[in-house]
C-alpha cells in the first residue's frame, strides 16, 4: 500500500533581509510566488496531505497557498521561535497519524518532486529522521551535518558549531522527513539551550539517535536547495529556474538561437516547432501554438498565440490578446483583450485594444483604436476582409463591416457599413502657384530679421 505523507510547509516568517512590504516566501521566480513553486513540487512528489505553517497577518501567503494546492491546512505560528517551533504549530495534523512527515521550507522554492520522494524512501529502511544534505560552494551560514559513516549523529547549526565542525563542507539543505509514529516525541523533547534561543528542527537528529532511532543523509545537487534570504540569491535562484525552463523548452521542440536571452514563465505552453528570436520575455498565463515565429525583443503576457503566428520584432501581447492561425502581427504594435482572427495582419505601429479584428483584415501602419474615454472602455468589431487605411483613429465604440474600407488619416466616430469606404478627414485642396509665393515670403522675412541683427 502506498505510504500518506504529510508535507509540512515552513512559510512563516517576514525574511527581513529582503528589505520588503511583503512576505518572502510571496516573491517571484519565473512569474509565481516562491511558495507557489514549493506546493508544486510538494504535490508532485506524492504528499496525500500538505499544511502551510503561516506568520500572523499574512492573508496574501494564506491565500496563495490555497490557489495552489487544493485543500491545504493553514496554521498560523503567532510567534517566531524556530523551525522546530513552526513545525509543532501543525501539531493538529501531525498526531492525526501518517507514515511520513516531510518538512519543506518556503524559502527554498528550486527543490524538485524526485528528491523530495528519495528523501521519504530513505525512512522505508527503518530511519526515523532522514535529511536532506548537500556541499555548497560557500557553507557560510548552513547547519554541519555530523556523520559517522552514513549514519547521521546530529546537526550543528554554525553559530554552535566550533572550528573542527565548521570546516565540514556537507551541510543541511534544511528538508526533512520524520517517520509518522515518532514525530511528535521528537519534536516535543527539542529545547531552545542555543545561542538564537530558538528551538531548532534540526535537533531532532541527535534527540532521534539518543531515543535509539536512525538518521541518515541523503545528498542533492546545492541547486536545488538554495534557501533564498536576500535579493541577490532571489536573482540567482530565477536564473537556475530560467535555465531549468528554457532547457525544457529546447527539449520539447522548441527553436531559440540565443536561450539565454529569452525569459520564461513556469507556466508558459510553447508547441511545437517554434521559433524564438532573442530577447522575448514571457510573462504569466502564454500559450503559443505550433510552427509559430516570436521575432526578436517582444514582450508578452496574458496572450494565445496562434498556429504559425508572425510575431513581433519588437510587438507587445498584453492580458488578452488572441492571435488567431497564421495572424502577423509587426513591429511596434500592441494588443490587448482583443481578439485577432485568422489571417489578419496588423505590421506596423498600431495600437489595438477591446476589439475584435475578422479573418483576414488589414490593419494599415499608424492605426489606433481610440478604446478609453478618460473614464470607461469601449470595444471595437472590424469585420473580416476590411482594410483600415494608415494613420486612423477608429473612435470606440465602433463597427467597421465586412470588407468595409477606411482611407488613410480618417477620425472614424461612426459605424461603417459592409462593403462601404470611409472617409473622415477634411477635404485636400491644390492652390495653384501659392507654395512658390510662400517660399519667397518666408525668405524675405528671414533677410529682414538676420539684416536687423547686424
Ligand atoms: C535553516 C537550518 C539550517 C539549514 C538552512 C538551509 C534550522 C535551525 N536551521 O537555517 O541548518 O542549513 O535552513 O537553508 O532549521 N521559519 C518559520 N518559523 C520560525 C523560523 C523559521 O516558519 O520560527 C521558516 C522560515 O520562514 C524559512 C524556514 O523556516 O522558510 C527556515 O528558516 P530560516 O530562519 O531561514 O533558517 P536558516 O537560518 O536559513
Ligand atoms: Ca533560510
Amino acid at each position: 500500500m502506498q505510504r500518506t505523507c504529510l508535507a509540512i510547509v515552513l512559510a512563516a516568517g517576514e525574511g527581513t533581509r529582503m528589505r520588503s512590504r511583503h512576505p518572502k516566501v510571496m516573491h517571484r521566480l519565473a512569474g509565481r510566488p516562491m511558495l507557489a513553486h514549493v506546493l508544486d513540487a510538494v504535490a508532485a512528489s506524492g504528499a496525500t496531505a500538505c499544511a502551510v505553517v503561516v506568520g500572523p497577518q499574512q492573508p496574501a501567503v494564506e491565500a496563495e497557498a490555497r490557489r495552489a494546492v487544493p485543500s491545504p491546512e493553514i496554521f498560523v505560528q503567532s510567534e517566531r521561535r524556530g523551525t522546530a517551533h513552526a513545525v509543532l504549530a501543525a501539531r493538529a495534523a501531525i498526531a492525526r497519524g501518517v507514515d511520513d512527515v516531510l518538512i519543506v521550507f518556503g524559502d527554498t522554492p528550486l527543490v524538485l518532486p524526485q528528491t523530495l520522494a528519495r528523501l521519504r524512501a530513505a525512512l522505508t529502511d527503518g530511519a526515523a529522521v532522514a535529511v536532506l544534505g548537500f556541499r555548497p560552494k560557500d557553507p557560510t551560514g548552513y547547519g554541519r551535518l555530523l556523520l559517522e559513516g552514513d549514519r547521521l549523529l546530529a546537526i550543528r547549526e554554525e553559530r554552535d558549531a566550533d572550528a573542527a565542525e565548521r570546516a565540514i563542507t556537507l551541510c543541511n539543505g534544511g528538508l526533512m522527513a520524520l517517520a509518522g509514529a515518532q514525530a511528535l516525541a521528537i519534536l516535543d523533547r527539542i529545547e531552545n539551550h542555543n545561542a538564537k534561543r530558538e528551538f531548532y528542527l534540526t535537533d531532532a537528529v541527535a534527540i532521534a539517535r539518543d531515543m535509539g532511532f536512525a538518521a541518515v543523509a541523503p545528498e542533492c545537487a546545492e541547486d536545488e536547495v538554495r534557501g533564498i534570504n536576500t535579493r541577490g540569491q532571489l536573482a540567482e535562484a530565477e536564473a537556475v529556474m530560467q535555465q531549468r525552463l528554457r532547457a525544457a523548452a529546447l527539449e520539447a521542440g522548441v527553436t531559440m538561437v540565443a536561450p539565454e536571452t529569452v525569459f520564461l514563465s513556469a507556466d508558459t505552453v510553447l508547441g511545437q516547432d517554434v521559433v524564438i528570436e532573442p530577447h522575448v520575455v514571457f510573462g504569466p498565463g502564454v500559450v503559443v501554438e505550433d510552427e509559430a515565429v516570436i521575432h526578436a525583443f517582444c514582450h508578452i503576457e496574458r496572450a494565445h498565440i496562434g498556429r504559425g503566428v508572425s510575431l513581433g520584432p519588437f510587438a507587445r501581447l498584453r492580458p488578452g490578446a488572441k492571435l488567431g492561425t497564421g495572424v502577423k502581427i509587426g513591429n511596434f504594435v500592441e494588443v490587448k483583450a482583443a481578439s485577432i482572427e485568422a489571417g489578419a495582419k496588423a505590421n506596423h505601429l498600431a495600437y489595438i485594444g477591446d476589439a475584435r479584428v475578422g479573418e483576414g483584415a488589414n490593419i494599415g501602419a499608424g492605426t489606433i483604436i481610440c478604446n478609453y474615454d478618460g473614464a470607461n472602455k469601449h470595444h471595437t468589431d472590424i469585420g473580416r476582409k476590411a482594410f483600415i487605411g494608415s494613420n486612423s483613429a477608429l473612435v470606440a465604440p465602433v463597427a467597421i463591416g465586412d470588407g468595409a474600407y477606411v482611407g488613410s488619416g480618417s477620425v472614424i466616430t461612426d459605424d461603417v457599413p459592409p462593403g462601404a469606404l470611409a472617409l473622415g478627414r477634411g477635404r485636400q485642396v491644390n492652390k495653384e502657384g501659392l507654395g512658390e509665393a510662400l517660399r519667397r515670403r518666408h525668405a524675405a522675412l528671414k533677410q529682414a530679421r538676420d539684416g536687423v541683427k547686424e
